[in-house]
């Protein structure tokens, strides 16, 4: 059977094998608490569950690339109101099916003559897979403790190669956060020297002390495209619903290019995220959850002899730790703590792993006791 040469190349998604490692330490007895993968075990609030349930209608039809009107126009209220910038909706927002799907295939509506992506490293693997799959070539970009997570821009030197640069702050894995200066001058390379740039904001919204900037803040948007998330900010991970802001030009390629991979959200989907993106008081309890339940654990995890290396927003702890990151997480396991090793995201994410504070407060009060016991 012939099957994509791209696919075989591929190392196993790296979050599959912590599903292993679940399976492995629950058969041998182990209570397993899972700091693994970035899934809010949260409760959707109350009315965006209604919402989704109202919009349920007798009869089905295929949702469009464009979206409703009311998701575009809410969606435009929520950047006027978090960034203070005015978007034109209808021309430069594009609802997407979480948005996963709307990175991975962004390489093959940008990939022309450039052959090259740029992607962070540690990382989402999703940029890279996305690129890969479209037949462009990946040039990783590190990102360093030494220089705040931040790429070291002047390092390089083939911009006029490049078809799209990602980047996503506040980050995943390490936490960390860029200043609008970052932004500017990225976005003000990405005009002068045309190509894209990428920001995905998926973890905007948890913050502890300030709200993180947005590349949608910038003097110069024109090349600029945003990718941001309802899944995290409202523990909606299930039902896929996300966003694209981009330049009009590029925003009218995307709509041209979804409806032939199906990627339009369902229409009760998108009545549910008109919900959610309306409001933000529930937005608040879920950032003073994440920040409650890191109080909780970042004293025990300093006390086992880790160091936090990052982290100044998202729900991850990135924490610095001696030796191979896998075996650290395969010690932690015996324990019963599942995290997810830093190697998992790029080699230079050896020597850290990722704590996602996803469990419930109970479980973290629980994991805390289990490392002070430990330590
Ligand atoms: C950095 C980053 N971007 C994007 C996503 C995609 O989120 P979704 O497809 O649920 O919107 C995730 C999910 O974990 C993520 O960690």
């Amino acid at each position: 059977m012939q099957l994509s040469p791209v696919l075989s190349g591929l190392a196993q998604y790296p979050f599959a094998r912590l599903d292993a490692w679940r399976a492995e330490a629950r058969a041998k007895g182990i209570d397993v608490i899972d700091f693994g993968v970035g899934d809010p075990r949260e409760v959707t609030p109350a009315f965006i569950r209604e919402a989704l349930a109202a919009g349920i209608t007798e009869v089905s039809s295929y949702p469009r690339a464009a979206g409703l009107p009311e998701l575009r126009a809410a969606i435009g209220e929520w950047i006027a109101r978090r960034y203070g910038i005015s978007v034109n909706a209808d021309r430069e927002i594009v609802p997407t099916l979480g948005s996963k799907e709307a990175i991975f295939s962004f390489a093959q509506v940008v990939f022309g003559e450039r052959r090259v992506i740029a992607v962070p490293e540690p990382g989402y693997p999703v940029y890279e897979r996305g690129a890969l799959f479209a037949g462009a070539t990946v040039q990783t970009v590190p990102l360093r403790e030494s220089t705040g997570w931040l790429p070291d821009l002047d390092a390089i030197d083939n911009w006029d190669e490049l078809a799209a640069f990602w980047i996503s702050y506040p980050n995943n894995p390490t936490g960390a956060v860029a200043p609008l200066s970052f932004y500017e001058e990225l976005a003000g390379r990405a005009a002068a020297h045309g190509f894209i740039l990428c920001s995905d904001e998926a973890y905007s919204e948890l913050w502890f002390d300030t709200p993180p900037v947005s590349a949608l803040q910038v003097a110069d948007r024109s090349h600029v495209a945003v990718f941001n998330t309802l899944s995290k900010r409202s523990s909606m991970t299930g039902y896929r619903s996300g966003f694209v802001c981009a330049p009009p030009e590029l925003a009218d390629a995307l709509r041209a290019f979804r409806p032939s991979v199906g990627t339009a959200p369902q229409e009760f989907v998108q009545r549910a995220s008109v919900a959610a993106w309306h409001d933000e008081a529930h937005v608040d309890e879920v950032r003073a959850l994440y920040a409650r339940k890191r109080e909780i654990l970042l004293p025990a995890l300093e006390a086992a002899g880790m160091r936090l290396a990052g982290s100044e927003a998202t729900f991850f702890l990135w924490l610095a730790i001696d030796g191979s990151s896998e075996a650290y997480a395969r010690k932690l396991l015996e324990s019963g703590l599942l995290v997810a090793p830093g190697a998992f995201f790029g080699p230079a994410g050896e020597g850290y792993v990722r704590i996602a504070l996803v469990p419930t407060q109970e479980e973290c009060e629980r994991a805390a006791k289990i490392l002070r016991e430990a330590s």
